[in-house]
């Protein structure tokens, strides 16, 4: 498990090393757009939530970065326009309706209203390693929607989920969901490779321009392979769902089966996924990078409260909200019928 290191990186940010920059995002908008897997498409087959910037939209062209198009970000970094996005977690009731999870923010982030927190992380502990910041035009993903198995996730490293006995847990990650209620909601961890072939912005599944470490670990100071050979920062995104409303046992199949299910109808946890579109301004995340700073007084800031109102209305128009029939886009569960 990589949370050993997870928790050594925060106790160093926490002691005065700065080591990682991580910081808040507030939630842009929920609906059904992918404008990496599914550019054009409105709507995309299955609901996300978003965070960043608000030049998020149904194709997003990569020579016009969101730089050039957004007006403002939902980050509590002001120059930091990309765009940030996972499913979205639905609770199935034991009557087989289904209503979506809300989301929380971490502690220290209370008004973020939801979204998410950001990490990009240089390098960890005392070695020092030179990464190379994201590249206008870049884009990546990570998870498979459609991975239902532990055999078919285990080819990704790092997506997992931490049951939260209390808003601080941080051990114990799982790569499926949870099975038993968790006292202070679920937080979906998605930690993207770290070695980049140096050439392509993107490839045809969003994934091949990037890689793992030959050997080792990020955390590890792991190697990048030869065909994927420039050091990338580590991108990681928390998200938090506010399951509490749901634990009771009672709600849940009559099996005792875990109740959640993510927006593409994986009831399994297997089929996780992130998207990330690069937005950041000029070379400002290369100077944090470099800086290797937590607070980065180099880059401009704005308060959460700023970060909170830009938002925007949904541009697919359908309910994803109350108790629904049919997951948004109609993915099916694939759970035993109650
Ligand atoms: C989104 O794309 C549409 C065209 O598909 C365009 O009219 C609109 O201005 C775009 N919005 C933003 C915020 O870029
Ligand atoms: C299904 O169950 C939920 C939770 O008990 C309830 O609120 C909802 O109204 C039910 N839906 C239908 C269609 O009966
Ligand atoms: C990092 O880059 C600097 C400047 O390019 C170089 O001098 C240094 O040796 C590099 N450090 C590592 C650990 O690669």
């Amino acid at each position: 498990m990589r949370c050993s290191s997870l928790a050594g990186a925060l106790a160093l940010a926490a002691s005065g090393v700065d080591a990682l920059l991580r910081f808040s995002c507030s939630q842009l908008v929920v609906e059904r757009l992918d404008p990496l897997v599914n550019p054009g498409s409105a709507p995309s087959p299955h609901l996300h939530q978003i965070v960043g910037g608000n030049a998020f939209n149904i194709s997003m062209d990569p020579k016009t970065p969101p730089p050039q198009i957004a007006t403002c970000t939902t980050c509590t970094f002001a120059e930091d326009f990309s765009n940030y996005w996972t499913a979205v977690l639905y609770f199935r009731a034991r009557n087989g309706s289904y209503h979506r999870v809300p989301q929380k923010p971490n502690v220290g982030f209370e008004q973020a209203n939801g979204g998410m927190t950001i990490y990009y992380t240089p390098y960890v502990g005392s070695t020092k390693s030179n990464v190379t910041a994201f590249q206008p035009g870049f884009r990546m993903l990570v998870g498979q929607q459609g991975f239902r198995t532990k055999a078919q996730a285990s080819q990704f490293r790092q997506l997992t989920y931490t049951c939260l006995k209390d808003p601080m847990t941080r051990s114990g990650e799982t790569m499926d969901f949870p099975t038993a209620p968790c006292k202070a909601g679920i937080m979906a961890n998605v930690r993207f490779p770290t070695c980049w072939d140096g050439k392509n912005l993107d490839s045809p599944d969003h994934m091949s321009h990037v890689a793992y470490p030959a050997s080792g670990t990020f955390e590890t100071n792991g190697p990048c392979p030869a065909t994927h050979p420039v050091k990338i920062p580590q991108l990681f995104y928390e998200v938090v769902w506010d399951t509490t409303k749901f634990n009771d046992k009672a709600l849940w199949s009559a099996d005792g089966s875990q109740p959640f299910v993510w927006s593409q109808g994986d009831a399994t946890g297997f089929g996780t996924h992130g998207d990330y579109v690069f937005g950041w301004k000029d070379n400002a995340l290369q100077k944090a990078m470099d800086a290797n700073c937590a607070s980065c007084p180099q880059l401009k800031t704005q308060t959460i409260a700023v970060g909170n109102k830009c938002s925007r209305e949904s541009q697919v128009k359908e309910p994803f909200d109350g108790w629904l029939d049919t997951l948004p886009g109609g993915a099916m569960a694939g759970m035993k019928a109650a």
